[in-house]
């Protein structure tokens, strides 16, 4: 007989955590197995995160390739659920790939607005491979927002913003996984802000299962934007945001009544880190853990350097970072940022005196 111990396929997030989920009817579930992602402890970076215990939360490896897939799954359910034909979003890339993806999964349309010339190559094939119309705004991220919310209100199309409510609800099942594998709440939770919905959403997973008697305590919410594109920390919209984290390149976050709760209810901070400062990060976790990510994703971990550093993190605390995006998601950055290949003839001795061994 066999002697399996597998508990079979992973049913991604919605009917995983169908008990902290909102209804929904399961024959209109669009999933492509999101979530379930791994946490790996960041061990060979003791020289700069000294005695605190970091773990990187690896959102990359969501089918899409970023962690947007967690909402995407439930609001598209629920757009299919009511029976609508259409998507629609604004994008700065990920949020475009994974609702090209779901879309196609459903059989709907998918509209993608996204600002034109500050996508990264990656997240706009997928969003082209998968069907979508793409339509190229001579604009921001913050001006594509705002067009999608008046078209979503005035022609028979779902907005997938985070806007949508079911997408929050989605993405909160991150931090349900983070306290699984723990075993318990970390005590600092960091990740980036840009529309500032993922900070909004782990917060109210994490609250979700404190109330429900499952983890005993809450971690700090530690949000990081780019310094070029930092409307919380600044306390005012930004009008022509700029970073090399174009993910994050949002002067006008829809959900900052959200991330400001999550801050001042945990006694977290939102704080900046510059783009040096985040590419640093992102070469080190490449370098060092073998986890490539892309330039967003480590403003998290930018974010535990700088905090390290000016003393807030003590020896002993635990540190989940959200690695938000995959690193393939932005080959020209890599690329400029990297080394670059040797050229080489198809000689061997060659080839061996270049190696230097
Ligand atoms: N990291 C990555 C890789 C992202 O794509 C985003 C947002 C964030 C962090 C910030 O998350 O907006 O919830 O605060 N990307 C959106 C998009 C805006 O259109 O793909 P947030």
């Amino acid at each position: 007989m066999d002697q399996l111990t597998r508990k079979g396929i992973w049913n991604g997030i919605v009917r995983e955590f169908s008990a902290f989920m909102p209804e929904f009817v399961d024959e209109s579930v669009v999933t492509l197995g999101e979530g379930n992602t791994p946490l790996v402890e960041a061990v060979n970076m003791k020289d700069v995160f000294g005695g605190i215990r970091v773990f990187l939360k690896l959102e990359g490896l969501n089918p899409t390739g970023s962690f947007k897939d967690r909402g995407m799954t439930f609001a598209v359910t629920k757009a299919k659920e009511a029976g609508a034909t259409a998507v629609i979003c604004a994008s700065t890339g990920n949020t475009s790939a994974s609702a090209s993806a779901y879309a196609a999964k459903a059989g709907m349309a998918a509209y993608v607005l996204v600002p034109e010339g500050s996508v990264a190559l990656g997240k706009l094939s997928q969003a082209m491979m998968h069907g979508a119309k793409v339509l190229e705004i001579a604009g921001n991220f913050d001006e594509a927002l705002e067009i999608v919310k008046q078209i979503a209100e005035n022609y028979p199309v779902t907005m997938v913003n985070s806007l949508n409510p079911y997408r929050i609800q989605g993405q909160k099942s991150a931090a349900f996984e983070v306290c699984e594998h723990l075993g318990h709440a970390p005590t600092y939770h960091f990740l980036p802000v840009g529309n500032a919905g993922n900070i909004t959403a782990y917060w109210m997973g994490y609250k979700e299962y404190k109330e429900a008697g499952l983890i005993s305590s809450l971690p700090k919410m530690m949000g990081f934007q780019a310094a070029g594109a930092a409307p919380i920390v600044l306390g005012h919209t930004v009008e022509d945001p700029q970073t090399i984290a174009t993910a994050i390149k949002i002067g006008k976050p829809a959900s900052l009544e959200g991330a400001i709760a999550a801050r001042d209810e945990s006694g977290g901070v939102i704080e900046m880190v510059t783009d040096d400062e985040i590419l640093a990060a992102y070469r080190l976790v490449a370098a060092r853990e073998g986890v490539f990510c892309e330039p967003a994703s480590a403003a998290s971990v930018a974010g535990v350097i700088k905090m390290r550093e000016s003393g807030m993190l003590n020896d002993g605390d635990t540190v989940v970072c959200t690695l938000t995006g995959h690193g393939l998601k932005d080959p020209d950055t890599a690329m400029e940022v990297s080394v670059q290949p040797l050229k080489v003839p198809a000689d061997m001795a060659k080839i061996v005196e270049v190696m230097e061994l």
